[in-house]
């Protein structure tokens, strides 16, 4: 059991190194937004002074659509990082995804490395646990801790291309999809799914659409590579080999939207957003929702919740010139943009 426990802690600070110090990123595949061309309008007929990207996210509201996506917990190191991203959250008006809960349902004296509602009573915060998992403990279990941390949503984590080249890692997906249902269905909070960097497609889109899941984060390929982050922890694993695996963030939101359209269900469009350009792009291709991960731990480790600020507000300013430069004044206006796909993205969606 200990021995168990203090695995986990450690892999937690392993990953928090690897990801703040060396190349994790995909090395061939992007997120194909380089492939989405906006109407750029050289005269906008708006003052960019009146741009409003404020909006509401599963009873929450952002000042802007964007979130800082799940990065950690359950080790004393992750415990300044989610404060420090919680403080910076709170200070801009957005979102914040805390790291899987695991290590805290086993051992609940970590509850203290992911609780941040003292620095940031107001953010959208979700909590995180990954669906394997779910095969472990009942949603009762998994309320009592939600419940303890003041979350507004649970995220639940699809990473079976990590889990399958991790020497330890635990690739019984079977049965998932019901599980997730069944979740969905008995706690009070919403819950929904994400993968951690290789994309949702269409199919799990569909199952997914089946379920009470009250949004997808999908997460897609082109930033953070997963399976490049269990390469360099075990040279021993396959994990180079399929460092490029997964579809391509535009893509997943093309085809998430498509499965989703007139459902309700909400879209996260994450995996590689950058800056401000990439996220409007995501947003014109139907997300309601952006997020990154390995740019705002960069940030953090950089300049602790100030850098974190900074960061926020560099990719605020970027999408307001964006959405000016698109001539749109809101997030509806955004929605309603018809951006051109171009190459290899094209070919990717009219399969
Ligand atoms: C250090 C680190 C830890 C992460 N831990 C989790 C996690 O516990 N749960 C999860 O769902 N995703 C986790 N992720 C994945 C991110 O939420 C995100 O899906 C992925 O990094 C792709 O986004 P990016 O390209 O913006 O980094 C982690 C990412 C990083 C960088």
């Amino acid at each position: 059991m200990t021995t168990a426990l203090s695995a986990i802690e450690k892999r937690k600070k392993e990953h928090l190194a690897l990801c703040a110090k060396k190349d994790v990123s995909f090395h061939d595949k992007t997120t194909l937004l380089e492939c989405v061309e906006l109407n750029y309008k050289c005269l906008p007929e708006l003052d960019m002074r009146e741009i409003d990207l404020s909006t509401e996210f599963l009873g929450k509201k952002f000042s802007f659509p964007f979130m800082a996506s799940a990065i950690t917990g359950g080790a004393q190191i992750a415990k300044q990082v989610n404060l420090d991203i919680a403080k910076a959250c709170q200070e801009e008006g957005i979102g914040m995804g805390l790291g899987s809960i695991r290590a805290m349902l086993k051992q609940p004296s970590l509850m203290d490395t992911y609780y941040v509602r003292d620095v940031a009573p107001d953010i959208f915060l979700a909590g995180n646990i990954g669906a394997a998992q779910l095969k472990e403990y009942v949603p009762a279990q998994l309320e009592e801790a939600l419940l303890a941390l003041e979350v507004d949503a649970l995220a639940v984590h699809l990473n079976a291309a990590q889990e399958s080249v991790q020497p330890e890692g635990d690739a019984d997906f079977s049965g998932l999809i019901a599980l997730i249902a069944n979740l969905a269905d008995k706690i009070k909070i919403p819950v929904y799914v994400k993968e951690v960097g290789h994309g949702i497609g269409f199919d799990v889109a569909f199952a997914l659409k089946q379920t009470n899941v009250a949004a997808i984060d999908v997460q897609g390929a082109g930033g953070t590579s997963w399976v490049a982050v269990d390469a360099l922890r075990h040279k021993e694993t396959y994990g180079e080999a399929f460092r490029e695996i997964g579809v391509p963030t535009a893509v997943s939101i093309i085809e998430t939207k498509t499965v989703l359209q007139s459902t309700g269900k909400k879209i996260i469009g994450s995996g590689g957003i950058r800056n401000g350009l990439d996220a409007v792009k995501a947003l014109t291709l139907g997300a309601d929702m952006t997020a990154a991960a390995m740019p705002v731990l960069k940030a953090q480790q950089k300049n602790g919740a100030l850098g974190v600020k900074e960061f926020f507000g560099e990719m605020k300013k970027q999408m307001i010139i964006t959405s000016f430069l698109s001539g749109c004044k809101d997030i509806n206006e955004l929605h309603e943009e018809k951006p051109l796909l171009l190459g290899k993205l094209r070919e990717w969606v009219g399969k």
